[in-house]
């Protein structure tokens, strides 16, 4: 092959290369036609092999051709490759645009449960007043739930509060005040406790009362406590629940675990309602738990959550509270 015939192939390489260089649609592609061109088995290697028979003076001359074939190449593959990644850029920009301005997606938020808000907003107070939080289990033994708190199985008391029993003896605690027992074996005085939770009654359900509802205990124990101080903490407590307005009146009532006992009431709709019951703790209890009655007295309330709620948001009935009805419940 003569010089001038090697020169032409040249110029007809970069031709086709450059042409086919222009509509590589991808990266792949633009691969496949540099390894075609100027791959070691390629078109560009093909020729050059033919320089083999040149002349000495012909051969530099048609190298050097051949060099500016292959910078051409290069060049172009180079420019194409820049722009097929660019033109990948913006079409995955393109593809995940964000348009700030839609309206996002919804979700309904829920809320606290009235008897939960009524709950958190009782503790609130008397973590004000110096208490901290404790709490019991639900099921309980005779013991904690009764015979500890004064209360043996003989006891009239009892009939005021029969409970669901489980087998093993055990029961579904009838109040809170259990957890003044669990509470005092653990700690030493002073003490001074809220405990909030469920409980249970074999009760007949009616707008005031229901077989599982929700009590908050508290308990204070340490040197000189007396009436005037649970009478005090009684009445603030209740200030600061509903304001000042409202008529509270203590009555003289029995608990086998307090002695003496009163039963507090707010004027409610024009009658007066129940909203806990309190008392100084019986030296019977101090005595069952290991402290010293003789040196330490104490005062304790059990406050029905439900009461408060129904107060508080003007409730006429609290199975209401138990019903899971959205169109009572979206009110608080
Ligand atoms: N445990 C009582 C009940 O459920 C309420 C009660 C009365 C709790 C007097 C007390 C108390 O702590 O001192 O009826």
């Amino acid at each position: 092959m003569s010089a001038s015939d090697l020169e032409r192939e040249l110029a007809d390489l970069k031709q086709t290369a450059i042409a086919a260089i222009a509509t590589a649609a991808d990266l792949d592609r633009l691969e496949q036609l540099r390894v075609q061109f100027l791959g070691k088995k390629g078109q560009l290697s093909q020729v050059l092999r033919g320089m083999g028979k040149l002349s000495t003076d012909e051969r530099p001359r048609v190298g050097a051709r051949a060099n500016d074939v292959k910078q051409a190449l290069q060049t172009s593959l180079e420019g194409a490759r820049n722009n097929l990644e660019a033109a990948a850029i913006a079409a995955q920009l393109a593809s995940e645009t964000l348009d700030v301005t839609l309206p996002g997606v919804g979700r309904p938020l829920g809320r606290k449960h009235p008897l939960n808000s009524t709950i958190d907003r009782m503790i609130e107070i008397f973590i004000g007043l110096g208490y901290t939080v404790a709490e019991g289990s639900e099921i309980e033994t005779d013991y904690y739930n009764f015979e500890a708190l004064n209360t043996p199985p003989d006891h009239p008391a009892r009939d005021m509060q029969d409970t669901f029993y489980l087998p093993g003896g055990k029961l579904l605690r009838t109040h809170t005040s259990s957890v003044q027992i669990r509470y005092m074996e653990r700690h030493a005085p002073p003490i001074r406790i809220a405990a909030p939770g469920r409980v249970y009654r074999r009760d007949t359900v009616d707008a005031t009362h229901s077989a599982v509802f929700h009590q908050l205990e508290i308990l204070s124990v340490e040197e000189g406590l007396s009436f005037t101080d649970l009478r005090g903490t009684i009445v603030e407590f209740l200030r600061q629940m509903f304001g000042t307005e409202l008529e509270v009146r203590f009555r003289a009532s029995y608990f086998p675990f307090t002695e003496p006992s009163a039963e507090v009431d707010v004027r409610w709709q024009g009658k007066w309602l129940e909203v806990l019951g309190c008392g100084m703790v019986d030296p019977n209890v101090l005595k069952a738990v290991g402290y010293d009655p003789e040196r330490y007295t104490g005062f304790a309330a059990g406050f029905g959550v439900e009461r408060f709620a129904m107060v508080l948001h003007r409730m006429d009935d609290i199975r209401r509270l138990y019903a899971s009805d959205l169109r009572f419940l979206r009110q608080f």
